[in-house]
């Protein structure tokens, strides 16, 4: 049977992304809520926002209590897909509160929502999207993270998420509420705001600016393909055991610094300039993770879910595809963010 999904934050890149492959899956309706921040864009559920019957957006905080009431009633949800949040960990250090608002209490408001609503449990579901950071930093030869690590987040945003988490757990152990979390590496793929590493190094490869590497570079990032993050939620969707969390993952770890390298390469083959002159050592991110390296077997054996992306053969691809969006690209970096570039990297 169709399902009715609520997406929050699904104007985000991941959500969108998610929604759009959601679409073509299933026959499932969706209702995105999303209130458009700096990192929302409703461009990226285009066309199908103007075309699809089954896609409907709200603009709207999910900490808006009457507003969730009002969609968990008028639009019958029996599903929930949250990915709304504040997600940048250097926006988190410099400002945290809205960290807490979004992360933690709209997290508790969206919980309190369906948990009013959802009187049976019986095909409800409510996927919680998190991030491997709520377990901290791994040394060079620690073994990855696996479902059983302790939480030990770093930043304000990776303590946020984990404040999350457990809020979504009191309602698993203490309501017996129809919850799974999912717990992803660092995402890469089209739509991504340019302010994370690779849309941020690219962008600034190929429009001649310095590519600021914190520290020495050598920090290590489990990267995946968010086409394979999406399938992962489906597949947790449709076969995940209430109550679980699910670890994500590419196994693909790399150096930060090999990646800046390649896309200088990339980009100057590209451009047919050298750009190795543009990559800047600066000051390091305070208390900054050096790596995150994610196991995800349970995924694998238990529901038979496998990333099928390798980040080699699609890093050019992602290159080509910001070549191929450069008005987007450089039209959400509007002045706002414009603003924040000049006061993080001292411009
Ligand atoms: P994003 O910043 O691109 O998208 C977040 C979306 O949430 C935006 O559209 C924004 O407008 C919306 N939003 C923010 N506050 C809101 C509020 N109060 N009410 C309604 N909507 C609001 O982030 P993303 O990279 O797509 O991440 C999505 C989720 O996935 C987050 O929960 C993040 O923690 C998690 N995650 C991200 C990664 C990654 O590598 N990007 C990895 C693992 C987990
Ligand atoms: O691990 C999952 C997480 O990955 C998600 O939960 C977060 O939402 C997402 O933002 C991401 O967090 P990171 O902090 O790892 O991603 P970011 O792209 O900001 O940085 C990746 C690495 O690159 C990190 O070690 C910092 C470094 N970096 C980043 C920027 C923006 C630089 O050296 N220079 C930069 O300018």
């Amino acid at each position: 049977m169709a399902r009715k999904q609520l997406v929050t934050g699904g104007a985000g890149f991941i959500g969108a992304n998610y929604v759009r492959q959601a679409l073509r899956k299933t026959q499932d309706a969706f209702v995105v809520l999303d209130n458009l921040t700096y990192a929302g864009d409703l461009r990226r559920l285009e066309p199908h926002l103007s075309n699809s019957d089954r896609l409907i957006f709200v603009k709207g905080d999910i900490c808006d209590k009457n507003l969730l009431n009002s969609l968990f009633v008028e639009h019958e949800i029996d599903t929930v897909i949250h990915f709304a949040a504040e997600a940048h960990v250097d926006r988190s250090i410099s400002g945290p509160e809205v960290f807490v608002q979004t992360n933690v209490n709209g997290t508790v408001a969206l919980l309190s929502a369906a948990k009013e609503h959802w009187e049976s449990r019986k095909d409800k579901r409510f996927i919680h999207v998190s991030t491997d950071e709520v377990y901290g930093t791994l040394e060079l030869n620690d073994p990855p993270f696996t479902e059983s690590n302790p939480y030990k987040p770093n930043s304000p945003y990776a303590s946020s998420k984990a404040s999350a988490d457990l809020f979504v757990r009191a309602w698993v152990e203490t309501y017996k509420f129809p919850a799974i979390i999912t717990n992803c590496s660092n995402n890469y793929g089209p739509w991504q705001f340019p302010e994370k590493l690779l849309p941020l190094m690219i962008q600034n490869a190929l429009t001649g600016k310095n590519l600021p590497v914190y520290g020495d570079g050598k920090q290590i990032r489990d990267w995946i393909h968010v086409e394979d993050h999406c399938s992962a939620i489906l597949c947790v969707l449709e076969k995940g055991k209430l109550g679980e969390t699910y670890l994500i993952g590419g196994r693909q770890e790399r150096y930060n610094i090999d990646i800046v390298n390649l896309i200088s390469r990339y980009v100057g083959d590209y451009l047919d300039e050298d750009l190795s002159e543009l990559i800047t050592y600066i000051k390091d991110r305070p208390g900054h993770d050096r790596r995150y390296a994610v196991d995800c077997s349970k995924i694998e054996r238990e529901l038979g879910w496998k990333p099928q992306h390798t980040f080699e053969d699609d890093l050019p691809k992602y290159i080509n595809w910001i070549i191929d969006n450069q008005e987007w690209t450089v039209s959400v970096q509007d002045k706002k963010y414009e603003d924040y570039y000049n006061q993080h990297y001292q411009v």
